[in-house]
């Protein structure tokens, strides 16, 4: 089929269903040129918690999908490749979260959105990179267990005076963006801002003009004075930053830093996902209710 053809055909059955298309900023082009709503992962989820459509058609990666499901039980939730996943989401698991709770004294345990829904049922209250300082600070406790990123619950350690006890995982696309990488860019091109995603090593961030998710970029770039920037996480961002800011300039930190998780669906899985409620995403409701408790204590900060 024509690329037109399956646009049109995949609108119509949008209206058709009463379905929302929402996408990750990190989604291919032709994804993001066709969604409702593109966005980062905490945009996503308040989109995914309001939405008054029947159907949720999610592309990003399983944890985002299945957070929809976690917030709209009643509504289909789809994911277009259920084989997209997380790696960092796959660092921690239910088992090994309950033995490190039981290890510790007894404090809060923020968890990352990029986790399974299981991982959740287990938090006190989850985060996304763009509120994880102010989800920490919000809580009535002096030390918090924060989990699966490491390099965000260090950048997260650094802005409170909270104990901040991490667990180690990471995400493999932000955590190989090296300093030799970032001096390498500078050299390339001078002047250019470094925008780092905290999903980066310390080492990196401690170069970063500035430190923000990927909707935070997308504001940085389109409010800044500046027209050259660097960008310091996945190499998708550059379509919706180049697409917004026509005038400005956008380099890859790294061009290694490419998430194939995220490039996986395209316009065809789009069209049978629709046509067949293919990959439909739900948690079983005993996980499901406290996972929702903790999605939605952060949604209720308004961070
Ligand atoms: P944000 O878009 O929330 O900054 O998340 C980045 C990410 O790695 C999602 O997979
Ligand atoms: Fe997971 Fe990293 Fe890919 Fe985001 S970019 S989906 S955190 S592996």
């Amino acid at each position: 089929m024509k690329t037109n053809d399956l646009k049109a055909n995949i609108r119509h059955l949008l209206k058709e269903r009463n379905a929302i298309f929402l996408a990750h900023n990190y989604q291919p082009p032709e994804i993001q040129d066709l969604a409702d709503l593109c966005g980062d992962s905490l945009e996503l989820s308040i989109q995914a918690a309001r939405t008054e459509a029947d159907v949720i058609l999610f592309c990003g990666v399983h944890f985002m999908a299945e957070t929809a499901a976690i917030l709209s039980p009643e509504k289909t939730v789809l994911l277009p490749r259920p084989d997209a996943g997380c790696p960092m989401a796959e660092m921690i698991d239910p088992v090994s979260l309950r033995a490190r709770i039981d290890e510790l004294p007894p404090m809060p345990v923020v968890t990352y959105v990029n986790s399974s829904a299981a991982v959740k049922a287990l938090s006190t209250i989850c985060c996304t990179s763009a509120n994880a300082v102010a989800v920490v600070e919000s809580l009535d406790a002096e030390a918090v267990l924060m989990t699966p990123d490491r390099n965000l619950a260090r950048y997260t350690a650094a802005r409170t005076k909270k104990k901040v006890h991490v667990w180690e995982g990471c995400c493999p696309i932000h955590d190989r963006l090296s300093p030799e990488d970032v001096r390498r860019a500078r050299e390339a091109h001078p002047g250019a801002v470094f925008m780092a995603h905290p999903e980066c090593r310390p080492e990196v961030l401690a170069l970063a003009d500035v430190i923000t998710s990927t909707s935070g970029m997308l504001r940085t770039a389109a409010e800044s004075d500046s027209s050259r920037f660097i960008v310091g996480t996945e190499v998708g961002l550059l379509y919706p930053l180049k697409k917004a800011n026509p005038a400005k300039e956008f380099f890859a930190a790294s061009e290694r830093m490419l998430c194939e998780d995220m490039k996986k669906i395209s316009l065809q899985d789009v069209l049978k996902s629709l046509e067949q409620l293919h990959g439909r995403v739900t948690v079983p409701e005993d996980i499901r209710r406290p996972a929702f408790a903790a999605v939605q204590r952060m949604i209720d900060l308004a961070l």
